[in-house]
């Protein structure tokens, strides 16, 4: 197992490239199932999560082409030859439920193992099985043997279905089942983040009518065939406000290449509102939190368009070093604060009471042995440990590897002094 030694580092400048989005690519992934052509997607980020979607995707019958060197994956699949994903590899990637939209269209079938909690949740997919069913799937829930399964051998009907929750997987999930459906889908109520959009375009591109992706209502007419198509993966808006704050809590000045601005409207404002100067410019986004002391604020995480619960805990590590009192309130996932006793470990005063944590700063924080509990907790700890005294331990970083491209030499290359050594036995 490996683990991420973070020392005390200068403020961080220069800058960085943002890579293609995590939460965009999965999706357009497992949607290149629906045609039997060749899908080209790029600006694709080298990261264990996408080898682990191409693994199913291979598992399921395509042929997955990876072209890492040029971030590019070709998916081809002329026949499902299984409609089930292999419980190992799900295990390891919840985004594997992802899989059953593209699944239960194309081959009327889909069986996925019921996808264990994580450690922000229990993360459930009765959204996503409620549009199945709206849309004429018939549904088998076999907890026995742990595994849910959708079947539609006649094919889908379009419907007209509210969603409960705005969830992100389960707005991806009902657009990929629905888009070859026979009739018009309305869909309610729905995600409505720039992933969503991506995933639409990419559709659209392949022959999909898609309208009203970024709205809180899609409406989808069922086509009969999806073609081939080519796509540049949006870049990633959750490690572009990794590199914002990482500037912020170095009171640094980083320029921050190839970040879409817009999408990133709620984190930005915070970080203004702290005494952080951020201008879009030609070149990219300058963020310096180098020019005047910077202070407390607060969060309140929403779905999109409010600020993102995957932005919660890193945004926690700064303010812990701002000056004042901060409130921040995790409503979208029931257990997003694992990352509070880490940050305490390392001097953060942090209280909280079920879904609000109140944080006190400047707190002096010190380099202590933690885990990276999620993925993004994992990013807030290694922020941390940037500005804490002496040396961070992160143990568990396989979190962090799992979803930024190259974090290690991006964050060396801006002055971090951070890196990645084998974990001996005895540390454990
Ligand atoms: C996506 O997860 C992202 N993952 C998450 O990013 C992100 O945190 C989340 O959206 C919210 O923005 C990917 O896109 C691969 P949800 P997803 O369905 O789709 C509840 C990261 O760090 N819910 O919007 O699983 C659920 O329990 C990851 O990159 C139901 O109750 O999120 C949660 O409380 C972490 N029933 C809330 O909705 C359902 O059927 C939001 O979940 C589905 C969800």
């Amino acid at each position: 197992m490996a683990k991420f030694l973070v020392k005390n580092s200068v403020p961080l400048k220069g800058e960085v490239t943002i890579s293609g989005s995590k939460n965009a690519v999965l999706p357009i992934m497992a949607a290149a199932l629906l045609t039997d052509e060749t899908c080209s997607i790029m600006d694709v980020p080298k990261l264990k999560d996408v080898d682990v979607m191409c693994n199913i995707l291979s598992r399921v019958g395509a042929n997955v082409q990876e072209d890492y060197k040029n971030n590019q994956v070709f998916i081809q699949t002329n026949k499902i030859m299984e409609y089930e994903a292999p419980y190992a590899l799900v295990k390891r990637m919840r985004a594997s439920v992802l899989l059953m939209g593209p699944l239960l269209a194309r081959a009327g079938r889909a069986r996925m193992p019921l996808p264990g909690g994580c450690a922000i949740g229990a993360r459930p997919i009765d959204l996503h099985l409620k549009g199945f069913s709206a849309l004429g799937a018939k549904i088998v829930e076999n907890k026995g043997y742990g595994y849910v399964e959708a079947i539609a051998e006649d094919g889908l009907k379009g419907c007209n279905l509210y969603l409960d929750f705005p969830s992100v997987g389960a707005t991806e999930n009902i657009i990929m089942a629905a888009v070859l459906a026979k009739g018009t889908t309305v869909i309610e109520n729905v995600a409505e983040e720039p992933e969503i959009v991506d995933l639409a375009n990419f559709l659209n591109k392949m022959g999909a009518k898609i309208k009203g992706a970024g709205t809180d209502t899609i409406k989808i007419e069922g086509v009969e065939k999806l073609f081939g198509a080519r796509h540049n993966v949006i870049p990633d808006r959750i490690e572009t406000g990794t590199f914002m704050v990482a500037a912020a809590i170095t009171r640094g000045n980083l320029l921050i290449k190839n970040a879409l601005p817009d999408h990133v409207k709620p984190v930005i404002a915070k970080l203004k509102e702290c005494g952080v100067e951020i201008e879009d410019t030609f070149d990219g986004l300058w963020v310096r939190g180098d020019l005047r002391p910077l202070i407390a604020t607060d969060i309140k995480t929403l779905p999109y368009p409010g600020f993102p619960t995957d932005m919660q805990s890193i945004f926690m590590a700064f303010l812990a070093t701002a000056e004042g009192k901060s409130n921040v309130i995790e409503t979208v996932f029931e257990n997003r604060f694992m990352h509070v006793a880490e940050l305490e470990r390392m001097g953060a005063k942090i209280e909280t009471e079920d879904r609000k944590a109140t944080i006190t700063g400047p707190a002096p924080l010190s380099g202590a042995k933690v885990l990276a509990t999620d993925l993004r907790a994992g990013a807030a700890v290694v922020l941390a440990g940037l500005v804490a005294e002496g040396v961070t331990e992160v143990s568990e970083v396989y979190h962090i590897e799992r979803g930024y491209e190259d974090f290690i030499e991006k964050f060396r290359s801006i002055g971090a002094r951070i890196e990645r050594v084998e974990e001996k036995i005895n540390d454990l």
